[in-house]
């Protein structure tokens, strides 16, 4: 039983396989909460809420009621009242006044989760999760807050979020709506989060926490480039292996705000939901507003439990296609390879050497609509261009099935060009400020999908495609931010409301998307990883994560994506060089070590590079058939990292039986008179032997674990090794 209610102190424990969340209840009905870490197993006392201290709850001392509510540690703060930190709710009134507080009305918990209506959220069965709703009330405002926490009690994760419910007769404005708040006495916690810009996204950054609010956010209309809808507060010295970890995720993939208070009263707050910049939700009598989830976990000990916590939930959770668990096709995309300069004789040519190659899926890449030859028209014009694919889309389709290889396309059905028959039909349809020119971002505007005939459209124009032939894979592209927030359909009330719209119609998109074609294999894209988020992650198992494919450049965007992803979503290639970022070259085994840790494919002309680099294209298949079912499923673990230590990069990846494991070794930068490095690993069973693959070398698990492995160092930058270790069985053991 994963929640339980102590009924003489009012007490709600919310218990997973590692750690017990406490939640209180003063005697006016303030929630607030008591604990959140490892787990306890006896009944508990409120102390923590400290109602017996000076200022006492207001129903004692009601003079000192702002001092109260500007300490009490709640579940779920409102603002307008007098609690100066920030808050999760803001409500306005018909008379424009704001303030709302919400006091204990009831509770039920009960086994499962429900859905969310209109956004992604985790799942699980009746016997993987239970939930706990406890309903607020404003009686003043005739507004009740539903919060739930559905725990998943085997991968130590909590699911919060909030519904809000307009019981009464007024017209409210909810000007604010977070979806979680962990209020805690604090440690000299640090903040982790991850952050970067186009072709580096996710890069780890941590530091002290410091008096005040420290946030991270976006208003770009999508989670973004820049911020990550992650945070996390550790305590001092916390590393892969130990330390407290209290993190939080946003399953939402537009405007967020993720933020960490230090109070006057070494208290911290954290916080997260929407952002408040362009929000405001009408809320009339008798509706409802859903906030999307946020996901919890602690971590006692370290980052790299905190990272499998993330891996497995999302693994078993949250991501619903039916290639979560599977071996995906190995792709070649032909943007790298040829941009926007291609026709049906220069894919067929790719695909047909991508076959020799072991490449099982072609992907033809943006240019094959309209009259799209460079990146200033077209976009809203889905219909193929048969000056390039001669033939047309089908016949392109069985000619490369033909060949051996499946077949996917890219779209970007969220936009419209200005040069596009779309827009000359449907300016209105265009997100837009009317009488002020809106900002082009790629040459390009963003369609209003808060109005359901644009919806309808995009959705009939992708449909169309995916129908006229053999489809198996669809890149969902996304290459500008949200500006000049205005739409035709919403009446001035109604405008604050259109970011948030956006994103239930792209999920509205998305899950017809899915519903129709459940056997497709869906990758979104955003500029490369602008909308990694775990809410795509509902829709597709798999995002591309960055337009930056440099090896060196992926070490950083991949340990930060895999600090909470698994790598099965991860979207990794290898591509030419020089990089077409950075310059820079690389060897081609790196970029495939590199690569192999993602969903791996090719990002080249294969008819162009060298015979030796396409022998290797062999091997490197083989390699993936040999270990992916191994990193998509497996344990990941965190050795060393190039951030840290500027020299060399290494990752594990265990079976979770512990039968086998593969250690990937990246040297960046080659270091005179050294000539060997000894490395901790995890991820063995201490008390197994493992053999090296490809050699009779034979190493105890506890050695390898406890006293070290010996990598030699090799000569020259940017070299790598692959180590595979498989577990031997009794008799082979060498003692
Ligand atoms: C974005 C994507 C790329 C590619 C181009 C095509 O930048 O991230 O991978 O698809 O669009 O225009």
């Amino acid at each position: 039983m994963a929640v339980y209610f102590q009924e003489d102190k009012k007490i709600f424990h919310l218990d997973t396989k590692n750690t017990t969340y406490l939640i209180g209840m003063t005697p006016e009905g303030y929630i607030g909460h008591i604990y959140y870490g490892r787990r306890l197993y006896q009944e508990a006392d409120s102390y923590l809420l400290r109602t017996a201290e000076a200022p006492f709850t207001p129903s004692v001392n009601k003079r000192e009621k702002l001092s109260f509510l500007d300490s009490f540690p709640m579940e779920y703060p409102t603002g307008g009242i007098g609690d100066y930190r920030e808050s999760c709710l803001n409500v306005r009134n018909p008379k424009g006044q704001m303030g709302s507080e919400l006091l204990y009305l009831s509770h039920e918990i009960y086994p499962g989760k429900k859905k969310l209506e209109g956004l992604p959220a985790s799942f699980g069965a009746e016997e993987e999760v239970e939930t706990l709703e406890i309903t607020l009330e404003d009686k003043i405002l005739g507004l009740q807050a539903v919060l739930s926490w559905s725990v998943f009690e085997k991968e130590d994760m909590i699911a919060r979020s909030v519904r809000i419910v307009n019981q009464g007769k007024d017209a409210l404005k909810l000007e604010k709506v977070y979806s979680a708040c962990l209020d805690m006495d604090n440690e000299d916690y640090e903040m982790i989060n991850l952050c970067g810009s186009w072709a580096r996204e996710r890069h780890i950054q941590r530091a002290p926490l410091r008096y005040g609010k420290q946030a991270v956010s976006s208003f770009r209309g999508e989670s973004s480039h820049q911020e990550h809808p992650f945070m996390a507060l550790v305590s001092p010295g916390t590393d892969q292996q130990q330390g407290q970890v209290y993190a939080m995720h946003f399953v939402y993939s537009g405007n967020f705000l993720a933020q960490a208070e230090l109070t006057q009263y070494d208290s911290v707050r954290m916080v997260m939901g929407i952002h408040t910049e362009e929000f405001c939700w009408n809320l009339l009598p008798g509706e409802s507003f859903q906030a999307p989830e946020v996901i919890l976990t602690y971590s006692g000990q370290g980052l790299g439990m905190m990272s499998r916590n993330f891996h497995d939930f999302y693994r078993d959770h949250m991501i619903r296609s039916i290639y979560n668990h599977k071996k995906r096709p190995i792709l070649i995309n032909n943007w790298e390879a040829t941009y926007f300069d291609f026709d049906t004789e220069k894919l067929l040519q790719i695909a047909r050497e991508a076959k020799k190659c072991g490449i099982e899926m072609l992907v033809m890449d943006d240019g094959w609509f309209g009259r799209r030859n460079v990146d200033d028209n077209s976009l809203g014009d889905w219909t193929v261009n048969e000056e390039k694919i001669k033939g047309g889309l089908k016949y392109l389709v069985d000619q490369v099935n033909e060949i051996g290889l499946a077949f996917g396309i890219w779209f970007e059905p969220e936009m419209v060009s200005p040069d596009s028959d779309l827009y000359r039909a449907h300016p209105d349809w265009a997100i837009q400020i009317e009488g002020r020119e809106a900002a082009m971002g790629r040459n390009q505007y963003v369609l209003d999908l808060s109005r359901r005939d644009v919806v309808d459209y995009v959705y009939e124009a992708v449909a169309k495609i995916l129908r006229s032939a053999n489809i198996c894979y669809v890149k969902w592209d996304m290459n500008r931010l949200l500006s000049d927030l205005g739409s035709s359909f919403l009446d001035a009330e109604h405008q604050k409301e259109l970011s948030h719209r956006y994103v239930l119609g792209l999920y509205e998109l998305q899950e017809r998307l899915v519903t129709e074609f459940p056997e497709l294999l869906l990758e979104n894209c955003s500029s490369g990883g602008a909308r990694f988020d775990p809410g795509m992650l509902y829709y597709s198992p798999q995002i591309w994560c960055s337009d930056d494919t440099d090896a060196i450049e992926r070490l950083l965007i991949q340990e930060g994506t895999g600090f909470i992803y698994p790598l099965s979503t991860m979207g990794a290639h290898v591509s030419d060089c020089p990089n077409h970022i950075l310059g820079r070259v690389t060897p081609f085994e790196t970029r495939g070590h590199i690569a192999l840790a993602g969903t791996f494919g090719y990002e080249l002309d294969i008819t162009k590079i060298p015979q030796e680099q396409r022998q290797m294209i062999c091997e490197q298949t083989k390699m993936y058939h040999a270990y992916n079912d191994l990193v998509r499923e497996g344990d990941y673990y965190r050795i060393a990292s190039y951030r840290e230590n500027h020299k060399y990069d290494v990752w594990a990846v265990a079976s979770k039986d512990k039968q086998e494991v593969l250690v990937t070794y990246v040297q960046v930068l080659a270091e005179p008179n050294k000539h060997s490095r000894k490395l901790r690993l995890q991820g063995f069973d201490p008390d197994a032997s493992y053999r090296l693959t490809g050699t009779e070398q034979v190493y105890s698990g506890e050695m390898l674990m406890y006293a070290g492995f010996l990598i030699e160092c090799m000569k020259g930058d940017f070299v790598s090794r692959l180590y595979h270790f498989e577990k031997i069985q009794a008799e082979d053991k060498c003692l």
